[in-house]
């Protein structure tokens, strides 16, 4: 084959990979956006809550509903999706725990790619002979488990069984999640390690030190904000950082991420730890090296919102948000479970989040949470 017919040849091959591998890209594209694309968007249905359902909302429950089934564990389970407690009947399928769920958190944020995530509550049955609505409707001081999952820039799972926060990274190389995250800086973390075994034990927890440089709260509502709410909001802004994502997992991960240290190297405090034991030196870490911390919030105000029902033809007004927006069971509560158990603390202004009982699965409240002094502060606006 002479060289310029040869090189021809060549060269049309040449063409024709380029295009095939560019058709072969632009259907993996293709088809990989419109998986996605099956996945965004919304269902045309409106939940219990009066929202328009996403696809990825109904696809979340299922899967989680699936799976807490599949367990064995659960006796009930609620959803932010269904409208009534899912009670397992099957005994080989039925086990000793209530499993509150908001399967997919920030649903608003889901077309446009911020961060959303799951949101759980854990309880266990007063008497495993006759669970019944008691075990459900409850005060959030009886949870015994609680957690979330954010999928943003990477995917993090924070739990806690009631001994301090633990973080977990997914490593999507071996599709495991991987503990990452200790209570101290990473680098020092090991060193430390190093010199002090124990400390791999003690410090397995994140911590919220007292006090922040970021508030987070949807200032749209702000003129329905009540007399107490107002006053804060108006304190903070002079002199902390605003940051909302509209995401209740996003903005709460960022509460308990930037309470804890961030400095990526420390020296230890050997003097305190000779003297007062590795828990005193660890304390010492979060005085020395408190950075962030944040502040958020979503407190009752008196917007009242337009709701369809699924018939879209009988519109009617209610106060959406005069207890809050947020639901108690699987939203208010185990954030606040996990913000008490990262050394922060969460109130609805007046009392303790977690010391409510709602009236029903459903029920909402106004919530504060994040560094203790900050909450405190905003406490104090409603005592005056
Ligand atoms: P969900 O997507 O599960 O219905 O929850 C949305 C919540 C929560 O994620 C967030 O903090 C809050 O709604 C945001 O409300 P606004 O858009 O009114 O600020
Ligand atoms: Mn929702
Ligand atoms: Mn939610
Ligand atoms: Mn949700």
């Amino acid at each position: 084959m002479s060289s310029t017919y040869g090189d021809e040849i060549r060269g049309k091959r040449m063409v024709f990979e380029t295009e095939v591998h560019t058709c072969v890209s632009f259907y993996l594209l293709f088809h990989t956006f419109s998986h996605i694309q099956l996945r965004l968007g919304l269902t045309g249905s409106s939940n219990v809550q009066g929202e328009d359902v996403k696809k990825l909302d109904v696809l979340a429950n299922d899967i989680f509903k699936n799976a807490l089934v599949a367990s064995g564990k659960c006796c009930f389970l609620v959803s932010e999706e269904d409208e009534r407690v899912m009670v397992i009947e099957d005994p080989s399928f039925r086990g000793k725990y209530i499993v509150t769920f908001d399967p997919l958190d920030g649903s608003s944020n889901i077309d446009c790619g911020v961060s959303i995530g799951t949101i759980f509550g854990i309880f266990k049955v007063h008497d495993d002979h006759a669970p019944g609505s008691k075990d459900i409707i409850r005060s959030g001081r009886d949870l015994v488990a609680a957690g979330y999952c954010m999928y943003g820039s990477y995917v993090e799972l924070i739990v806690s069984v009631g001994t301090g926060l633990h973080g977990f990274t997914l490593d999507p190389a071996i599709g495991e999640f991987i503990l990452t995250h200790p209570s101290v800086p990473m680098m020092s973390f090991y060193l430390l390690c190093i010199f002090f075994p124990k400390l791999a034990h003690s410090t397995k927890q994140i911590r919220i030190p007292s006090r922040g440089k970021i508030y987070s709260i949807n200032e749209g509502n702000y003129k329905y904000f009540d007399e107490p709410t107002k006053k804060y909001v108006d304190s903070v802004k002079t002199k902390y950082s605003a940051r909302y994502v509209g995401s209740m997992v996003a903005d709460v991960h960022r509460t308990v991420l930037y309470g804890e240290m961030i400095v990526f190297y420390t020296t230890v405090d050997v003097k305190t730890f000779l003297e007062h034991g590795l828990g005193q030196a660890v304390d010492n870490f979060h005085e020395s090296l408190m950075i962030f911390i944040c502040i958020f919030g979503y407190p009752a105000d008196s917007k009242v919102i337009l709701s369809t029902t699924f018939v879209d033809i009988v519109p009617y007004l209610f106060p959406r948000s005069k207890n809050g927006k947020l639901r108690i069971l699987y939203e208010v509560f185990p954030m606040a479970y996990l913000v008490e158990q990262a050394g922060g603390r969460a109130s609805t202004g007046k009392q303790d989040a977690l010391d409510i009982t709602p009236r029903h699965i459903h029920d909402r409240s106004g919530v504060w949470l994040g560094s203790a002094d900050d909450v405190a502060d905003l406490e104090a606006f409603y005592r005056a």
